[in-house]
């Protein structure tokens, strides 16, 4: 399985092995940590290559391992200091009580000890050892002031471990450390974008996905969007370092990460949850395909088969954008358009009837790009006080396509 890193350039983990039976389980780890994207040069002290050897871990990250600290081949090859240097993130896992005990007291007499010195990146510890080990006064002592030194540790799970005893002491699960990892540096990016991203600190509402508009307990009115497209917003606006509530109809995806999700059902309901975020809202966006019309009575019962025909009668919905647009502090307001035919003008209309600031339009006549599909196409237009011309956004993924919207919106909004 290949796991999205959350990492925009390869990130580089020197994975220390010291001692203990649980350094098997580094092989796997290196194999997680892979997974998600990550470079890794492994580094094994004397004990470790009791229990698993070099050749393990070199032919799992595609690198000669590092043994020895005073090897003049060694060094003339990714020395010490070089190793230190190329690091974005020290791990040591398992963590010997020996080798805790090290780093906490400077001491720098083998490779990894060295390199902990000697390296500015951040450190991650997973500890694992003999319950009794992990009790013992000096290993607490130690590990408090490996903690104080800013280093973060992968606490050992309880359980049966492999001399026989009972309690605290083993590693945690590959999986557990390396997603601990990727998390770690994913934070360290949203930190910066926070800062630093196109819609820094900026508070972003996207609505997506279909309404559902009940007739009667059991049946509803719907359509057929899948709300991709407003998802794959959603996350280009987190990554560019928004906070992000994503107001969704039923859909069948998954609430990317870090954005806030607040599920309804009707038009209704959506514009509901949409006037209540507008106040601390910058920017709107709305994705969602709002059915036009709800059921004026919405039958309490079942509605029981009888006779030929059937007649519902339908009152129109209220407009979500429009609504929003209205609203004494609006905030920046993007909207989107399906059109078959005179793209640019029905586009422009809907710009000025519904007072957006921009619109996104796509050509639903074309068959390869859509509803359900993975790509779209769109034309923008924006409101005439930006000056800015149309842009048009060549077929691509709808991830690609969001973050071109997300750069429009910046743009837009630093011209503002
Ligand atoms: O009028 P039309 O449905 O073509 O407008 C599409 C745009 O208006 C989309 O941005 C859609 O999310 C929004 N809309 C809305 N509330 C409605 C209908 C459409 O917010 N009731």
């Amino acid at each position: 399985m290949k796991l999205e890193a959350k990492a925009l350039q390869t990130r580089r983990i020197v994975l220390g092995v010291t001692g203990g039976i649980a350094a098997y389980k580094s092989a796997i780890l290196v194999r997680r940590l892979k997974d998600y994207g990550f470079d890794v040069r492994v580094v094994m002290s004397h004990g470790a290559q009791a229990f698993i050897t070099p050749l393990t871990f070199q032919a799992l990250s595609g690198y000669p391992v590092h043994t020895e600290l005073l090897d003049a081949e060694a060094e003339s090859g990714m020395g010490h200091i070089e190793l230190a240097r190329w690091a974005d993130l020290l791990l040591i896992a398992p963590a010997s009580c020996d080798s805790i005990a090290k780093c906490a007291n400077g001491l720098a007499d083998d490779l990894l000890s060295t390199i902990y010195l000697a390296s500015k990146a951040p450190v991650w510890v997973a500890p694992a050892m003999n319950q009794q080990m992990w009790a013992a006064k000096s290993t607490q002592r130690n590990l408090t002031t490996l903690v104080e030194d800013g280093v973060h540790i992968v606490m050992p799970e309880a359980g049966e471990q492999a001399c026989g005893d009972v309690g605290l002491g083993r590693l945690a699960e590959p999986e557990q450390i390396a997603a601990a990892v990727n998390d770690f540096f994913a934070q360290a990016e949203r930190d910066i974008s926070e800062k630093f991203g196109l819609l820094a600190g900026k508070n972003v509402v996207i609505t997506a996905g279909p309404t559902r508009e009940l007739i009667d307990p059991v049946r509803y009115i719907s359509n057929h969007s899948t709300g991709k497209m407003g998802f794959a917003i959603a996350e280009a606006c987190y990554a560019a370092g928004a906070k992000v509530t994503l107001i969704s109809g039923p859909v069948s995806l998954n609430t990317p990460n870090g954005v806030q999700r607040i599920q309804i059902q009707t038009a209704q309901e959506m514009l509901e949850a949409s006037l209540q975020l507008v106040e601390a809202c910058d920017v709107f966006i709305a994705t969602a395909a709002v059915a036009d019309y709800r059921v004026a009575h919405v039958a309490e019962h079942k509605i029981k088969k009888a006779g030929d025909e059937l007649t519902v009668s339908l009152i129109k919905n209220p407009d979500i954008v429009a609504t929003i647009a209205q609203q004494q502090q609006r905030p920046f307001m993007v909207g989107f358009a399906a059109e078959t035919q005179n793209i640019e003008e029905y586009a422009k209309a809907k710009l000025k009837a519904k007072k957006l600031d921009m619109i996104a339009c796509n050509d639903v006549s074309r068959s390869d790009i859509g509803f359900a599909s993975d790509e779209n196409a769109m034309t923008v237009f924006f409101a005439e006080q930006y000056h800015l011309p149309q842009r048009i956004l060549e077929k691509a993924a709808k991830k690609d396509i969001a973050m071109q919207l997300v750069d429009s919106i910046a743009k837009a909004l630093a011209g503002s």
